[in-house]
C-alpha cells in the first residue's frame, strides 16, 4: 500500500506501483485537470507539480511520488485565483482547452522559480508544452502579465497594455 499527497490530503494506492501518477489522479482521484496527451513526456498537457517543480506526470511512477507533494491545476489556488491563472482569463488564452491546464501549471512552476523571467526564459521553459491550437501568443503574454502581477506592478490586463507599452 502505498500514501499519495494530492493537494494537501493523503490517499492510499493499493495497485501497480509502476502506475503513471496521471492514471492515479485522473482514474482513482478523479482529477480530470492533467491530459493524457502522448504518455511519452512530449507534449505537457499531464504537467503536475511534484514538490512544486512541474513534472510530467505520464511517465512517474507513483511508487516515485511517494513522500512528496502532488499538485494538480485543482489544488493550484483555492478559488481559481492564482496569478497565472488570472492572467489566462484576461487575457483569453485558451481555444479547445485540452493543453492548457498543463501549460498553466508549467507556467507556474516557472514564475514560482523565477517570478520575472525574460522573453527568452520563458519560451525555453514553454518549449515542451505543445499546443495544437497555437495559442503560443497568448499563453507568452499571460505569463507576462502574471510576472507583473506576483512582482506588485500594476495588474496587467490586454486593455492596459496600450497604456503600459
Ligand atoms: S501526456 Fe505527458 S507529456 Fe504528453
Ligand atoms: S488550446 Fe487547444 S491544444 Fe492548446
Amino acid at each position: 500500500m502505498l500514501t499519495l499527497t494530492v493537494n494537501g490530503k493523503n490517499y492510499e494506492f493499493s495497485g501497480d506501483p509502476t502506475t503513471p501518477v496521471l492514471w492515479f489522479l485522473r482514474d482513482e482521484l478523479d482529477l480530470t485537470g492533467p491530459k493524457f496527451g502522448c504518455g511519452m513526456a512530449q507534449c505537457g498537457a499531464c504537467t503536475v507539480h511534484i514538490d512544486g517543480v512541474a513534472q510530467r506526470s505520464c511517465v512517474l511512477p507513483v511508487s516515485a511520488a511517494v513522500g512528496r507533494k502532488i499538485t494538480t491545476i485543482e489544488g493550484l489556488s483555492e478559488d481559481g485565483d492564482h496569478p497565472v491563472q488570472k492572467a489566462w482569463l484576461d487575457n483569453k488564452v485558451p481555444q479547445c482547452g485540452f493543453c492548457q491546464c498543463g501549460q498553466i501549471m508549467q507556467a507556474a512552476s516557472l514564475l514560482a522559480s523565477n517570478p520575472t523571467p525574460t522573453d527568452e526564459e520563458i519560451v525555453a521553459t514553454m518549449s515542451g508544452n505543445i499546443c495544437r491550437c497555437g495559442t503560443y501568443p497568448r499563453i507568452h503574454k499571460a505569463i507576462k502579465a502574471a510576472s507583473k502581477s506576483i512582482a506588485g506592478v500594476e495588474y496587467y490586463t490586454p486593455e492596459k497594455e496600450g497604456e503600459n507599452a
